[in-house]
């Protein structure tokens, strides 16, 4: 009889709990997952009570006071504190969003944080990234056009065509989107994911880029493109409130249209 189990290091367990000091106002348990790939040890959740009176209202508040205060060993990304870089996505009380634009006032109950889902992890909370921004590389995000500019100022666009990137351009490539898409967790190894898709949109609707054939020839294929099935975690989880899920729809139907 075949036999089946999970591997070893997919089981999470139990971790140390460090309790708030005596007289903490406002005292919460923040759960935060831990592992390090290079050591035997299983993954493990650690329990840090804190008083939310100690640190600023953001879920990124409370981890950096964790760090600084409790244990300098987490490992987790930030930089701009502000939404912008993208580089603090995590698995927040079931969600991928920004631990910086998250409030622990939000969450109810204990505050439960992961990595962003089904990527391989270097430590803690710190996904490995490389395939998704090889991805992202692999979809030319950048003008490209033989017309030579104008000599004496940039390429112009009219207010419309200007006003087709709104909805795109203010994506932060934060991966929250790719890394809740069951499509994505499947075949992220040849699906683009709805990050990379909804940047080659952004350049195949530029009336600057001159690159739309090829653009779209590198997407025909029945992986690239064509696994999303319209499953939408994409459009809810996205910090920025985009829809890849609709780039993604509107990149099908310049496929259609070309070849009618
Ligand atoms: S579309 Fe939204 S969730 Fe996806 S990478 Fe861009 S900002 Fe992040
Ligand atoms: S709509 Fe497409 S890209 Fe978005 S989560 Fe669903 S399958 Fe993934
Ligand atoms: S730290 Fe930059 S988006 Fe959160």
């Amino acid at each position: 009889m075949a036999e089946f189990s999970l591997p070893k290091n997919s089981r999470v367990e139990p971790g140390k709990t460090i309790n708030a000091a005596n007289g903490a106002k406002r005292a919460r348990r923040i759960k935060i997952y831990r592992y390090e790939p290079d050591s035997e040890q299983n993954p493990r959740q650690d329990t840090f009570e804190i008083d939310l009176d100690k640190c600023g209202p953001m879920v990124l508040d409370a981890i950096i006071y964790i760090k600084n205060e409790l244990d300098p060993t987490l490992a987790f990304r930030r930089s701009c504190r502000e939404g912008i870089c993208g580089s603090c996505a995590m698995n927040i009380d079931g969600t991928n969003t920004l631990a910086c634009t998250k409030s622990t006032a939000s969450i109810k109950g204990d505050v439960k944080i992961y990595p962003l889902p089904h990527m391989p992890v270097h430590k803690d909370l710190v996904p490995d990234l490389t395939h998704f921004y090889a991805q992202y590389a692999s979809i030319k995000p950048w003008l490209q056009s033989d017309s030579p500019p104008p000599p004496d100022r940039e390429r112009l666009q009219s207010k419309e065509d200007r006003e087709k990137l709104d909805g795109l351009y203010e994506c932060i490539l934060c991966a929250c989107c790719s890394t809740s898409c069951p499509s994505y967790w499947w075949n992220g190894d040849r699906y683009l994911g709805p990050a990379a898709l909804l940047q080659a949109y952004r350049w195949l609707i530029d009336s600057r880029d001159e690159a739309t054939g090829e653009r779209l020839d590198a997407l025909e294929d029945p992986f690239r493109l064509y696994r999303c099935h319209t499953i939408m975690n994409c459009a809810r989880t996205c910090p920025k409130n985009l829809n890849p899920a609709e780039a993604i729809a509107e990149i099908k139907k310049m496929m259609l249209t070309r070849t009618l």
